[in-house]
């Protein structure tokens, strides 16, 4: 992800393609990773899970969404973005250790039959766990392929009844500097905010996040509930949610704000449509061999086939 260029920040840090910084960063990755990052990758990602994540039970396997060979958890765990807890790819680690993502509460509002504040636990409880293995996209050119532990969003958003001035499903992180170093400088417009359309919302794909790799989700990465929306860049996919509001109009989202040419409400993963600062045509996949040939990244992150349909009729160029 891009930083916008808030005030404060060195062009250096908001250059994460240049080459000097991405070899930084996967350096660093490595020291967390093991000196494997640097090669080609094991067919398999069979590194070891600390024992202090909780196993979710029964999960059941849902084989329709597998995507090749998972990163490694070490992988996803260790190089991500979380601007809550700082900048560099390796900040979300190495400074989320004080988050306490129980007990949580989720609010839900707006247009809806039934609103309030909802217990975590019973957001979850009517709701069989799914794996599925989805290939994430982010902006700055580079994939990891990751199983995810949820249900669909969908399920959940119907327990609500929402009405038919529903057209959008708005999201907020929680709030929290006391526990989230990266809110205490103003970095971005805090609390971080996402929305959907509604039928984004409600589509099969769209996973209500709990887990990843069969064990709750680690703090950094978005403990203890985030959306993924696979065929879209990785902002959109908002981690440890405390509210859901259904809208009428189109909610504002954090990047969006911030950087209005970079990124678009819609942010449906597009070769054809480049940031600003870099191509889109290809990606990297994260823990492939650091000089391998970058790969094509396909039309709505290869999930063309399941979501164009939401699209037809809308300019994609325009509407980025
Ligand atoms: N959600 C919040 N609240 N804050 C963030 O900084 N970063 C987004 C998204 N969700 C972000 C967020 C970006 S840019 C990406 S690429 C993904 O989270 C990273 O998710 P991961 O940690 O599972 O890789």
């Amino acid at each position: 992800m891009l930083i916008g260029r808030p005030a404060g920040i060195r062009p250096s840090e908001i250059t994460p393609e240049t080459v000097f910084r991405q070899r930084r960063t996967l350096l660093r990755a490595a020291g967390l990773a093991g000196a494997a990052t640097l090669l080609p990758r094991a067919a398999t990602a069979a590194d070891a899970i600390p024992a202090r994540y909780r196993r979710l039970p029964g999960i059941r396997r849902d084989p329709s969404t597998t995507l090749g060979a998972p990163n490694t958890f070490a992988e996803v765990t260790g190089y991500n973005n979380f601007y809550e807890f700082g900048l560099d790819k390796t900040d979300p680690a190495e400074n989320s250790g004080q988050f306490r993502p129980q007990p949580w509460r989720v609010a839900i509002d707006g247009e809806a039959g039934v609103t309030g504040s909802f217990d975590y636990a019973d957001l979850l409880r009517p709701h069989p766990l799914e794996e599925r293995i989805y290939r994430f996209r982010c902006v700055e050119a580079w994939s990891m392929v990751v199983p995810w532990v949820g249900f669909p969003l969908g399920a959940l958003l119907k327990r609500f009844r929402p009405t038919s001035r529903a057209k959008y499903v708005a999201f907020e992180t929680v709030y929290r500097p006391e526990e989230m170093p990266g809110q205490r400088s103003r970095t971005l417009d805090w609390p971080y905010v996402e929305g959907l359309t509604i039928a984004e919302a409600m589509h099969p794909l769209t996973l209500m996040t709990v887990g990843v790799y069969g064990v709750e989700l680690p703090n950094q990465n978005g403990a203890p509930l985030r959306l993924i929306v696979p065929w879209k860049y990785g902002f959109k996919s908002i981690k440890s949610i405390v509210r859901i509001s259904f809208t009428e109009r189109q909610p504002p989202t954090t990047w969006s704000a911030a950087a209005p040419g970079e990124y678009g409400f819609y942010a449906n993963v597009n070769p054809q449509v480049d940031h600003p600062r870099w191509s889109q045509a290809t990606e990297r996949r994260i823990g492939s061999a650091f000089f391998s040939p970058k790969q094509p990244t396909l039309p709505f992150n290869g999930y063309a086939a399941q979501v164009a349909a939401l699209y037809r009729g809308l300019d994609l160029v325009r509407n980025f």
